[in-house]
């Protein structure tokens, strides 16, 4: 059975920022808060671009960065739960923009978890469908369902976009696996349209994220390590075989609780929060681009990645790279 490896990645950042200083001057906030709490001090937001021109952008790079032809790609996941349109999906509209030949391509939801949810996906399909090659994106516009007057949630939240290549070569994902636990979907969520009818034909309209942070934040320094756990167990390999963690880049106390419950020094775990915040199924792709194209990661390296969100959902990658 081939091997899939990652071939090349690529990233796409609005580039409005938005300071933890400008939030403060329409809800009541300060930087200090902010960024003890969560580490984060700014993030990006988009003015005229949707989610399928993150994508395209972040697509374009990681196509370079593998060094292929447009032309060789089979097939083309976009995670995202904020596409540009109901439908059809960013991944169809993506499709034609790139000019890829007619293939399958399909957006997925699993929220923050979206990523690492695809890669599972796409890994298998190349191993045992008639395709070669995969694009596989993380693209969120979160801004367009922030509630920008509730200090809860908005100061957590920023746009972006990342891709890989994926197909075979020098390395491999070694392993992978996702779940779902949906008891506990009603502490975040973003609400959809409400129900309509001939006899109530109002307006569509879609809710804002809605979230209780302590709940999401306890079962986040709970789901990473048994996740890490499982995976270097499943796979005969300690946690210093490891080259480099990147969790999902929600806020830098979960991730730093979580590596010290794991006995991980934080020089092996990958942080870039404090430029972006959450941007939910593009984190980790965008944090996987940034530490290749820093050389935090080289060929033949180790790395684990955990991804959560709404759901609740989770899913964990070891791969070679
Ligand atoms: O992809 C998954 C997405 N979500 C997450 O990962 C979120 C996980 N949870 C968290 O990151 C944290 O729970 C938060 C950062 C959301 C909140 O931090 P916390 O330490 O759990 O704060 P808290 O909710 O317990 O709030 C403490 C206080 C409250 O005031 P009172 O009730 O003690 O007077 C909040 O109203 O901080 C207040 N507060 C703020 N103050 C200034 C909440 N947000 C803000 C804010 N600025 N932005």
């Amino acid at each position: 059975m081939k091997k899939v490896s990652v071939l090349g990645t690529g990233s796409y950042i609005p580039s409005r920022v938005l300071t933890n200083e400008d939030l403060s001057k329409f809800i009541e906030t300060t930087d200090e808060w902010i960024v003890s709490r969560t580490g984060i001090k700014e993030r990006h937001i988009v003015e005229d671009e949707n989610t399928c021109d993150l994508a395209y952008h972040s697509a374009l790079k990681a196509i370079e960065a593998a060094g292929i032809d447009k032309d060789e790609i089979d097939l083309l996941i976009v995670a995202t739960f904020t596409g540009d349109n109901a439908f059809p999906a960013v991944a169809n509209v993506l499709q034609a923009r790139l000019g890829l030949r007619e293939i399958m391509a399909f957006d997925m939801n699993a929220e923050c978890s979206g990523f690492a949810f695809a890669l599972v996906v796409a890994e298998k399909m190349l191993r045992s469908l008639k395709m070669n090659k995969a694009l596989l994106i993380g693209a969120e516009t979160i801004s367009k369902y922030t509630d920008w007057s509730d200090r809860n949630t908005c100061v957590l939240l920023g746009d972006g976009a990342g891709a890989v290549v994926l197909g075979e070569g020098s390395g491999e994902i070694i392993d992978t696996n996702c779940y779902s636990k949906g008891d506990l979907n009603k502490y975040l969520y973003g609400a959809g349209t409400p129900l309509k009818s001939p006899e109530n034909n109002v307006g569509n309209t879609v809710g804002n994220i809605e979230m209780n942070g302590r709940e999401v934040f306890k079962f986040a320094t709970r789901a990473i390590p048994s996740s890490v756990k499982s995976i270097l167990e499943e796979n005969n390999l300690q946690s210093d075989d490891i080259d480099l963690y990147i969790f999902h880049q929600a806020n830098l106390r979960i991730i730093e609780k979580a590596a010290k419950d794991l006995g991980i020094p934080m020089d092996k775990v990958f942080v870039n929060i404090e430029k972006y915040g959450n941007t939910s199924a593009a984190s980790i792709a965008i944090a996987l681009d940034e530490a290749v194209r820093s050389g935090k990661i080289k060929r033949g390296d180790k790395i684990v990645t955990v991804a959560f969100g709404a759901g609740f959902t989770w899913g964990t990658s070891l791969i070679e790279y």
